[in-house]
């Protein structure tokens, strides 16, 4: 990339600020709303719209690069060689669809599989959350510090509704030893939970465009992001994600049942 990340984030911040602008005038507009694997995954008129924007930037800004978006991601060889942008245009699109509140728009930048930037933008909210290991983390203009490192015991848990009903690998257990479970339906809110303090974990099956912002936030801020079992993710593959303090990551190991 032959531009300084000061002028990187500026330009990726100011593409999220047009999309999010063009998200709050179709809250006002009629949405076609369409479903892709099932009756509860939706995708709508909006997210394909922010998602071909966006590569539509990153094309003019580097027309090599790498872009694996929700809407447009096939089964390609890919390789994580060089540089891959990660999209997610909506995340939460049914609380988009039902809610109107609790989405999030998301960017991710990787270069050789390794996180450099991640900007998570709280639409609602108006809340931007941006940055990398070089530069930490930032809402805003405001740099965060590190949250807390809260044990299981001491905390909220956002967890996946199916891995809850169906106690996934035991996380009713984990459930009921935390102060409480939340569940928001947007990734990359629940992700921001965890880097803002409010919850000290976050538990779901995702796939590379839900976390791979969050993932650069979360690390940068000391936190744990792994699978269940403590592995590494992978950046192509959909797998349990565990986001969490390093306490309560320990305090959850304890608890799972093995896979
Ligand atoms: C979904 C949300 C949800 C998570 C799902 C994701 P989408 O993303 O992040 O919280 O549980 O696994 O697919 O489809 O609304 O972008
Ligand atoms: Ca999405
Ligand atoms: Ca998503």
């Amino acid at each position: 990339m032959d531009k300084s990340f000061s002028d990187l984030d500026k330009m990726v911040k100011g593409w999220m600020k047009e999309a999010r602008l063009k998200i709050l005038k179709a809250l006002n507009d009629e949405i076609d709303v369409w479903t892709k694997s099932g009756r509860n995954d939706l995708v709508t008129n909006i997210d394909k719209e922010i998602e071909n924007f966006y590569i539509e930037k990153i094309h003019h800004f580097d027309s090599e690069a790498t872009i694996i978006g929700e809407e447009t991601f096939s089964n390609d060889d890919l390789d994580l060689n060089g540089v891959t942008w990660y999209l997610d245009p909506i995340d939460g699109t049914m609380n988009f669809v039902k809610q109107k509140e609790h989405f999030a728009t998301m960017i991710a930048i990787y270069e050789n599989g390794c996180g450099v930037r991640g900007y998570i933008f709280d639409v609602m909210r108006n809340k931007i959350f941006w940055g990398g290991p070089d530069i930490g983390v930032f809402c805003d203009n405001d740099r965060l510090t590190p949250p807390i490192n809260t044990s299981l015991r001491d905390g909220l848990i956002g967890i996946g509704a199916p891995y809850l009903i169906h106690n996934f690998r035991n996380l009713q257990k984990v459930a009921l030893q935390s102060s409480g479970t939340r569940i928001y339906g947007s990734a990359g809110i629940q992700i921001l939970h965890v880097i803002e303090g409010k919850c000290v974990g976050y538990v779901s099956y995702l796939r590379p465009w839900d976390f791979a912002a969050g993932k650069v936030l979360a690390e940068t801020l000391g936190l744990s992001v792994k699978t269940i079992d403590g592995k590494s993710l992978n950046m192509l593959t959909s797998s349990d994600v565990l986001v969490a303090t390093k306490n309560a990551q320990k305090d959850i190991a304890k608890l799972v049942k093995k896979s």
